[in-house]
Parts: structure tokens; sequence; C-alpha cells
């Protein structure tokens, strides 16, 4: 077992916990985005980091195990300033019109940045633009992806189709269907289990899906994949 202090509270956990799963351990909720239990922790968002002492830099809570005599604060002046700006940055290259968005209401984006009382965002606002086949049952609208990469986790790991994949590097970085292919030539089984796990609205169905099934699919493709059980955020 490992003793730590969180946020002035001494608590022991085994070895190999996160801090974040430490801190829900003792009533304590940082907050999260691209975090998905065993399937999403590569700390993409920065939205859950934490102060340590005696580190100069914060670290993500979500993939930092924690260590004998740790001392964390999830809400020192720095953790909580950083944490804001990390999402004012997220929000700079998203579409937040929620008005008109599918998943206002349910946006865990959305619900974050009203958590930090997050209105306008002080920064230049920058959206990716991409060209989708409406023919498709599931739409992709890039300005709204916030590079979390659950989707591209979820379809390799869990469905073991592999269909999105991490496109380009650096600012470029962003998701796309692998090989580069169009989606409507990929394997893609609209399964719906990126939708599901996109943690905004970057990912839906058609409206008119019901009566695009039957045209899309090849049912023999419907029988082989395996559904996995909607799997959600800690
Ligand atoms: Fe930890 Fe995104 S939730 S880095």
């Amino acid at each position: 077992m490992v003793n730590l202090t969180i946020n002035n509270k001494k608590i022991q956990v085994p070895e190999g916990t996160t801090i974040l799963a430490a801190a829900a351990q003792a009533g304590i909720k940082i907050p999260t985005l691209c975090y998905l239990k065993e399937i999403n922790e590569i700390g993409a968002c920065r939205v859950c980091v934490v102060e340590v002492e005696g580190k100069e830099t914060l670290v993500a809570s979500c993939n930092t195990a924690v260590e004998e005599g740790m001392v964390v604060y999830t809400n020192s002046y720095k953790a909580q300033h950083a944490r804001r700006m990390n999402v004012q940055l997220i929000l700079s290259e998203h579409d937040a019109h929620c008005a008109s968005c599918l998943r206002s209401g349910n946006c865990t984006l959305q619900s974050v940045a009203n958590d930090l009382n997050i209105g306008d965002v002080p920064f230049g606002e920058k959206y990716e633009q991409n060209e989708w086949s409406q023919d498709f049952p599931l739409i992709r609208d890039a300005s709204k992806c916030i590079k979390c990469m659950r989707c591209v986790q979820i379809c390799d790991k869990v469905q073991e189709l592999k269909i999105w994949d991490v496109i380009n590097t650096g600012k470029r970085t962003s998701v796309g269907v692998s090989g580069r292919k169009q989606i409507t030539e990929s394997d893609c089984a609209v399964c719906g289990q990126c939708i599901t796990h996109c943690p905004v609205g970057a990912l839906h169905e058609r409206d008119d899906i019901d009566k695009l099934m039957d045209a899309v699919h090849d049912p023999e493709k419907i029988v082989v994949v395996q559904i996995a059980p909607a799997v959600r955020s800690a």
C-alpha cells in the first residue's frame, strides 16, 4: 500500500493507483475530459492536472501513479489556473455553438467549462473543417473534435476495427480514417461505440440512420462485429 496526502487528507491506496483514482477514493473529484479508464489514458487534454509538492511541473492525474509520501493539491491556484487555460485552449479550437449542437446538455466539455465558469475564450478561435460523405450513416464534424483520441482507442482496443487513426503531427494533429481513406471506403461497421464515447458532438449518426442502415450495411458484417458494452469515464 502507498500512503499519500491529497488536499490535506491522508489516504492509503494500492501501489499503481493513479492520483485521479486515489482522489476519487478520498471523495475528491478532479475534472477529466479525454480519460476513459483502461482505454484512453494518454493524458491528452490536461484538464485533470494537479500540483505535486516538490515537482516543478503539474502532472496529469489520470495517468500518474501515486508515490509513497506524495503530497497532492488538486485545486491549488497553479492547478486551477492551468486547468482553466487548458479548457480555454480546447474551446478555441472547438465550434462551441452549443445551441445548435446535438450533444448540448450531454457534452463533457460543456459541463467542464460550466463548472469552471468559463464564458469567453481569450484566444483567437479557429476550427478545423472537413469534407465528409453525407451518404454515410456516421457523421464526423471536425470543427467539434477536441483530439481526445477516445474514438481512436475505443475502435482499436475494444472493437478491434481500427477505423480511426491519428493523422498529422504537432499543431496539425487530428483524427481521420485509417490509411487516409474516405469513411465509405473503410470497414466501419457503424457500431456506434465511437459516438457513445465521444465527449463532445464531433461524431453523430445521420438523422435518417434507420432508413440508411439497410442500404449501407452488409448484414454479415453486423453479425461478426463485437458490440462492446458502453464504457463510461470514471
Ligand atoms: Fe487527464 Fe485528459 S483527463 S489528461
